[in-house]
């Protein structure tokens, strides 16, 4: 076991870098099932959830050659359709595969993913979708038995904008017979970089980033293709927001300001100065932070990835602040671990109420999940006193090399081995 220990109270100065987008790599490299050969990614984050999916690609039979930033991967023999349970349980977004799979290779036996500190996840719009398309699909004993002959291309509506449900309709409907029309899309940016790397490989995908995306079936789709991973809008909202709750100014090269216009509102609403940079965003705050509200909403609007982060700042805001978390029902876990530290935040239903404090102070915290982790870091560099983060694991899921970028911007932070 790992945990971390932080120093707090300095501002953060200085220059980070983001890397290439966690949840834009995850389906792209799900999608290399679908070519008929190999295919190269650059910007690849090095991270834990990256290495799980080339993991389960190659339990399939895939070959990969993961350097650096640099991913090499062929899924075009895969002999095994089967993505086991305790692989899935441990990256939910192994999910992804059930699309290409069916595409493809005409089956697929995917464990249910399974819940986790965020809420059910349940995945029926997948499957209700993919059947639409002409799947066979029993779910029994935890997994999902699918099967198809052939996918046939059809009008599908989804009830609620499901990212992965999005990218599995998109991945399946390439190789479909005829058209399929999803209405109420998911727009997020990572589903356009899915979109414009299929087509590169020869697909016929139009509207993505909007809510209605047109796929027109083709027969095969074309490999040797080299895709340029978009950057992480979480990661960099991670340090903006970071930057602006130890009162630093931090330049965060490689932001995609274009992604990130929710979180710049917010931002610059409790008093941020924000200036748009040829290759990035420099973010400064000086002063008190100021109370807002915040309402998270499917892309384009404020991203739940980002709504522990701004609780942990929003905690010691000059007055009260409300947050409504509209898409998952139990994205609160830091929460119990912030009052420990001294913030007075009350959950009420899917609404958390936060009435700022002065300051915070170091305590012992465990992290629950991804985001969570990295806003118990940011409320660490806030507090007065030493804090000690336990459940480091889920931080290494989503955020590359974060020690060593917060101690280049002076942060005092430190990974131990706990007893
Ligand atoms: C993606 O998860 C992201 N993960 C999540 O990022 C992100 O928080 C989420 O989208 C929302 O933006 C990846 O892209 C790998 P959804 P996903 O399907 O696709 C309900 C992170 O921290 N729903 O858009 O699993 C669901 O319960 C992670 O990087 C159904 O009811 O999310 C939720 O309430 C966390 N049935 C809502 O839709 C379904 O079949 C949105 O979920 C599917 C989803």
């Amino acid at each position: 076991m790992e945990k971390i220990i932080i120093k707090g109270g300095k501002p953060l100065c200085g220059k980070v870098k983001i890397g290439g987008a966690k949840n834009a790599a995850l389906p792209l490299i799900s999608s290399s099932i679908l070519l008929d050969g190999g295919c190269e990614f650059c910007n690849v984050p090095q991270l834990r959830d990256v290495e799980t999916i080339c993991k389960l690609l190659e339990l399939m039979g895939a070959e990969f050659e993961l350097k650096q930033h640099n991913l090499k991967i062929d899924a075009s023999n895969i002999n095994k359709t089967f993505a086991p349970y305790d692989l899935v349980k441990t990256m939910r977004a192994s999910i992804l595969v059930l699309g290409p799979l069916l595409a493809k290779y005409k089956k697929a036996r995917v464990s249910l993913p399974g819940g986790c500190a965020i809420g059910e996840r349940p995945v029926n719009l997948h499957i209700e979708a993919l059947r639409k398309l002409g799947a066979l699909i029993e779910v029994k004993n935890g997994y999902i038995e699918a099967k198809a002959k052939k996918l046939r291309g059809r009008e599908i509506y989804f009830d609620i904008p499901t990212v992965t449900g999005t990218e599995n309709v998109v991945m399946a409907a390439t190789l479909a017979d005829g058209v399929t029309t999803i209405l109420n899309a998911a727009q997020e940016p990572e589903v356009v970089d899915l979109a414009n790397f299929l087509n590169s490989c020869g697909a016929k995908i139009e509207g993505a980033g909007t809510e209605n995306i047109v796929v027109s079936g083709v027969s095969s789709l074309k490999a040797n293709k080299v895709h340029n991973i978009i950057f992480d809008r979480v990661e960099a909202g991670t340090y903006m927001v970071l930057a602006c709750a130890t009162k630093g100014d931090v330049e965060i090269i490689n932001a995609p300001y274009s992604h990130l216009h929710a979180v710049v509102e917010k931002l610059e609403g409790v008093g941020a100065s924000i200036n748009v940079k040829e290759n990035g965003l420099r973010v400064k705050m000086k002063g008190k932070i100021k109370h807002t509200d915040i309402k998270t909403m499917p892309y384009p609007g404020f991203p739940t990835d980002m709504q522990a982060q701004f609780t942990s700042l929003l905690s010691i805001a000059d007055g009260n602040s409300v947050i409504a978390e509209t898409i998952f029902e139990k994205r609160f876990s830091h929460v119990p671990e912030l009052v420990r530290m001294g913030a007075n935040i009350r959950v009420s239903g899917n609404h958390t109420i936060i009435e700022g404090v002065d300051h915070l102070n170091g305590a012992p915290i465990t992290a629950a999940d991804l985001r969570a982790a990295a806003s118990l870091i940011i409320a660490g560099l806030m507090a007065r006193g030493e804090t000690t983060m336990f459940g480091v694991h889920h931080l290494d899921r989503g955020y590359e090399n974060l020690e060593q970028k917060i101690s280049a911007l002076s942060g005092s932070i430190r990974r131990e081995k706990s007893e």
